[in-house]
């Protein structure tokens, strides 16, 4: 497998090239770009760590030999939140950037599975989308949006508050990836009942998490380490279903289309990518509630990422 990181001297991309170095199968290819000049020497640092995946780092002009022979490319590449900010002011900054790299992809590795981490994901995706259709290259099994944050976070406070083992808790969160767009399934966490209250503020604190992460670090950017981590997981469980045993994520694709041209849900990853979008199953009148809440903002994060292309 060669993975390629897009953005790999950030925040995100560097915790995330460690995971992979430290995780990806043996014989793995590990291809680094960022168009901050310190990216050669987080390469040099990581190929220090001895395991049999290949790290080669690449500078602002080498994107084409980043990206020749990828499977994989997952694109942390961006601007972060600031406190105050919510995902959609980062459209400006961050839609070019997409726009430029999933251009290039294109160019270099028209069949890679791509992985949008950039926010805001609701509308990066469909761009990125938007720029392959142009060039002939667009596979909708192959172009995900990274949600998987939502999901080890829905995990995580969920354990926290019933003192369970995170390990053992699994929670699917469908929608989008901003706000009340964030939709987890809290009635369907197995074994584990809530009241109205708990369903209320987790729902709530997970749909804001980012920004308790924005708020806590002041300025000093948004959720990195645990977002590292979520992508090197979403990463891992596409490497295993290319290689032909398959795997469930919840992540945002493109799918039937009931409720958005884009949306996350559970998918079944095989060989080609998505092998299958799988039902989520029944909502609570909550649920519900919220989905028919949030559907027209994310309708409209999606024409905005199409409009701009
Ligand atoms: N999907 C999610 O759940 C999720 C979670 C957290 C953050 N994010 C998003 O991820 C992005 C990156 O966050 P971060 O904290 O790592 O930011 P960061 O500023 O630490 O790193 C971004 C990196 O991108 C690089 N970059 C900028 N333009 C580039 C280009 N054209 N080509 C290649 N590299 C380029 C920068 O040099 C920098 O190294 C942001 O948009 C952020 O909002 C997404």
């Amino acid at each position: 497998m060669k993975v390629a990181v897009l953005g790999a001297a950030g925040g995100i991309g560097q915790a995330l090239s460690l995971l992979l170095k430290t995780q990806l199968p043996a014989g793995s290819e590990l291809s680094l770009y960022d168009v901050a000049p310190v990216v050669p020497g987080v390469a040099v640092d990581l190929s220090h760590i001895p395991t049999d995946v290949k790290v080669t780092g690449f500078g602002k002009d080498d994107l084409a030999s980043a990206l020749v022979g990828s499977d994989i490319v997952l694109i942390p590449a961006g601007v972060p939140r600031k406190p105050g900010m919510d995902r959609s002011d980062l459209f400006n900054m961050n839609a070019g950037i997409v726009k430029n790299l999933v251009q290039g992809v294109a160019d270099n590795c028209p069949d890679a599975c791509v992985g949008i981490i950039t926010n805001p994901v609701n509308t990066t995706v469909p761009i990125a989308a938007e720029v392959l259709k142009q060039n002939g290259c667009y596979d909708k099994r192959k172009l995900f949006g990274v949600t998987t944050l939502d999901v080890i976070r829905s995990e995580a406070f969920v354990a926290e508050l019933r003192g369970l083992n995170p390990a053992n808790v699994t929670v699917p969160v469908i929608g989008g990836h901003s706000g009340t767009t964030i939709l987890p399934l809290l009635s369907q966490v197995e074994g584990v009942e809530f009241t109205e209250q708990e369903i209320n503020d987790l729902t709530h604190r997970i749909q804001n998490a980012g920004t308790e992460v924005v708020e806590a670090k002041a300025g000093g950017g948004s959720a990195t380490l645990s977002m590292g981590q979520a992508a090197a997981r979403f990463c891992l469980s596409l490497v295993k279903g290319l290689q032909g045993q398959e795997t469930v994520e919840c992540t945002y694709v493109e799918g039937p289309g009931d409720h958005a041209t884009f949306f996350a849900q559970p998918v079944r990853l095989g060989k080609n990518g998505v092998e299958e979008v799988l039902p989520y199953g029944e909502l609570s009148a909550f649920e519900k509630q919220c989905m028919d809440e949030m559907l027209d903002g994310l309708k409209s994060d999606i024409q905005k990422g199409i409009d701009f292309v």
